[in-house]
């Protein structure tokens, strides 16, 4: 989501003449786009902007603007920094341009901040700012060096389920679906430039729900008019929540070859116990229940989760159970986060956290382990496969099997399972669909042969 709001605003200031550099030392302005789910993220821009504190001693003129979650969550504090000079938080992407520019001419400081993003009112404002932003075409992606072949697309923003140790739905305001045929409309265009995936976006994004006259339509319903698209070959949606997950989703995947059968579901933790305590409003058999179903509707569905480690009160017991859904679940891949208790949320002002930190440590390895461990060995029974990826462009960390010559490169593709596979071929063919053969498996990655 941070992604893909960076890439709007970048399109939003290249609208305005302004053009990206990588250093610093160039720049008339520095933008930090921010994430406040951990604490380290936090960390991290603060100690960013330490050091820009030393550059304006050389460098007068630069602008410097904090902008994202972060700029919402603290934004007095940030504003009152030295090397600060813009503030805007989440629902007032659409402004930065004009504050960029407003600082450059006046080095006066400006802080943009919604005061309660949760009322109807920001709601409203929100609502308008998705379709002023999200609207941009996506003429710029993260790495200009490769041939866009894909997309993302803003489905909802806002999140309305406040799990307990969650600062999402404070600093991202609630709920707002954006109109199905602006979303439609935006993947057509895209299609038209080239793109052939499109992954819409939402932080729960089973939770879509537009209603338009008498009908609501779902995200079952956005993926099926994404998919009639001719151009578009695939079509994903991330992050489900497994409360409340409709089975048309599942009947969708099933049935349109176009839309992928990849589900990043995270569970959080196979404890009820801790579950409980996470306001997640599910069990773990309720969780597993809902995979078996999904496998059983999907063939050869591939499953990624989340899971938090060291939540306040997580026991040896709690931990172990987290580790036994994830036996039973056999992810693809997981990403494991130590708990970070979050200035506001229910679980940092409520329950004490008292994991240590070096227990958090030893779960947080030790999950990841039985991670990898499943993977590697599900991985292998594609030893042999022939599949069909998409070339996102030439590997940017060769691996094993390095790359040979200029013609002949390590390029990395995703199936649509989404399954990461490095092979040889020229560079060339970023961008387009191919054939591969694999040779080699590994717990992340998977190796292969262009198939002629
Ligand atoms: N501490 C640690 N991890 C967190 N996440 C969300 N909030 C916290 C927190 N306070 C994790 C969840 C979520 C992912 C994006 O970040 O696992 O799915
Ligand atoms: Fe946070 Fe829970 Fe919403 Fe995900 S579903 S963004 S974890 S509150």
């Amino acid at each position: 989501m941070n992604k893909l709001d960076s890439s709007l605003v970048t399109a939003a200031l290249a609208e305005r003449g302004f053009v990206l550099t990588d250093k610093a030392t160039e720049a008339d302005a520095v933008l930090i786009n921010t994430c406040s789910v951990r604490e380290h993220a936090e960390d991290r821009v603060l100690s960013h902007l330490g050091h820009l504190r030393h550059l304006k001693k050389t460098q007068p003129q630069l602008v410097v603007a904090v902008i994202g979650c972060m700029a919402q969550r603290m934004g007095e504090t940030l504003l009152a920094h030295e090397a600060v000079d813009v503030v805007a938080g989440p629902g007032q992407l659409h402004e930065v341009p004009e504050l960029i520019d407003k600082a450059m001419a006046d080095h006066q400081k400006r802080m943009h901040v919604l005061d309660n993003i949760r009322q109807p009112a920001a709601s409203e404002a929100i609502r308008d700012i998705s379709e002023r932003l999200d609207a941009f075409e996506l003429a710029y992606d993260s790495d200009a060096n490769h041939i866009k072949s894909q997309a993302f697309i803003r489905a909802m923003r806002g999140c309305n389920n406040f799990c307990s140790y969650c600062i999402v739905p404070y600093v991202r305001g609630p709920e707002v679906s954006r109109a199905p045929q602006a979303i439609v409309e935006q993947a057509k265009k895209l299609a038209g430039e080239g793109i052939r995936q499109i992954t819409l976006l939402g932080q729960t994004i089973n939770a879509y729900r537009y209603t338009a006259g008498d009908r609501t339509y779902t995200l079952a319903d956005l993926l099926e008019q994404v998919s009639a698209i001719d151009a578009v070959r695939w079509v994903r949606f991330i992050t489900s929540h497994p409360g409340q997950f409709d089975p048309s989703i599942l009947q969708v995947m099933a049935d349109l070859p176009k839309v992928c059968p990849y589900l990043h579901i995270p569970a959080q933790s196979g404890s009820d116990r801790i579950l409980r305590a996470m306001n997640r409003g599910y069990t773990a058999e309720g969780y597993i229940e809902l995979i078996e179903k999904a496998r059983a509707t999907v063939p050869e569905l591939a499953l990624a989760g989340d899971f938090i480690v060291g939540f306040p009160g997580e026991t040896d017991e709690d931990y172990e159970a987290t580790a036994a859904l994830i036996r039973r679940v056999r992810y693809k891949n997981c990403f494991v986060f130590k708990y970070s208790p979050r200035p506001g949320t229910h679980a940092e002002k409520k329950l004490a956290d008292d994991v240590p930190a070096e227990v958090k440590q030893e779960r947080n390895a030790k999950l990841l382990e039985i991670i990898s461990e499943i993977a590697d060995q599900d991985n292998q029974t594609f030893l042999g496969r022939t599949l069909e990826v998409l070339v996102e462009g030439p590997s940017k960390k060769p691996h094993l099997n390095k790359a040979e010559n200029e013609d002949n490169p390590q390029l990395v593709g995703r199936t649509k399972h989404d399954y990461i596979v490095v092979f040889n071929g020229p560079e060339s063919l970023t961008g387009q669909f191919v054939k591969v053969r694999v040779t080699k498996t590994a717990a992340l990655t998977l190796f292969a042969e262009l198939v002629a």
